[in-house]
């Protein structure tokens, strides 16, 4: 069984793409919307949510987990991967994260501008800077937090005249100083990229922006991993969806966005 979390309804737009590569797998989502958002929560309060989420995943089956959310892979996927390695003692168990689309972004600018959106914790985790250095040292990187994009789209709102205002205050900066490429570094704002396409075409109309969302590359990476640990099942499609706060709202929200 596929475990996945994120810190609410976002990690869902990684788990679409899961399931194009992986139809016929078991899957448990949990949603920790109780304690969203993470972006501005410290690495310690953080890194005990995806230890807590980790255990119960494991408890209901999961044999590898994918930490759907950016912020939760930078504060956490070390100490987990270290908690569950081979000589733990507490069994190996693979852990599956984001990866900031630096590197893609890099090699598609043509302008030499590039936006990153994340959370103000993955934009100051040493993960990303780690990134920046090594992918993107001969481009201009221009990084703004989502202000207000995790709470659209938590509550379903991805399009129409609240998302576009909200999207166009984070955006016009960016297409003001010449990107031409957006890198979507929290895997709520994929919900949002429509809206994010409109604006861009609003503010510059002749610019072609290019949006990256990594989850297509990490659904592969998974499934990689999947088939060679032996672990893919194709034993019949379930999902369990479940969250520390209200599961009716995100039952809802789920259905509404995938
Ligand atoms: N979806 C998350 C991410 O990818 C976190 C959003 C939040 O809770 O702040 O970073």
């Amino acid at each position: 069984m596929i475990g996945i979390f994120d810190s609410g309804v976002g990690g869902l737009s990684v788990f679409r793409e899961i399931r194009k590569l992986l139809p016929e797998e078991k899957y448990i989502y949990y949603s920790d919307n109780a304690f969203c958002p993470y972006g501005e929560k410290t690495q310690e309060f953080i890194t005990e949510r995806a230890r807590w989420i980790t255990g119960l995943m494991v408890e209901k089956g999961a044999d590898i987990i994918v930490v759907a959310c950016n912020t939760a892979t930078a504060a956490a996927i070390k100490t987990l991967r270290e908690e569950h390695s081979d000589n733990s003692g507490s069994g190996n168990l693979r852990f599956i994260g984001m990866e900031p689309a630096i590197k893609p972004a890099a090699m598609t600018t043509a302008t030499g501008v590039i936006g990153v959106l994340a959370t103000s914790g993955t934009l100051q985790s040493e993960k990303y800077l780690r990134h920046k250095e090594k992918y993107a040292s001969n481009v201009s990187i221009l990084e703004h937090v989502g202000e207000g994009f995790v709470e659209l789209v938590e509550k379903g709102i991805i399009s129409g005249p609240e998302a576009e205002m909200v999207v166009r205050l984070s955006i016009e900066p960016l297409i003001e100083a010449g990107a031409d490429t957006i890198v979507l570094g929290c895997t709520h704002y994929p919900f949002l990229a429509q809206t994010i396409k409109k604006i861009c075409r609003e503010i510059c109309p002749d610019r072609n922006v290019t949006i990256i969302d990594p989850a297509p590359a990490v659904a592969r990476h998974l499934q990689e991993v999947m088939s060679e640990e032996g672990l893919i099942r194709n034993d019949g499609y379930a999902l369990d969806l479940l969250s520390s706060g209200d599961d009716d709202i995100l039952k809802a929200t789920a259905a509404n966005l995938l």
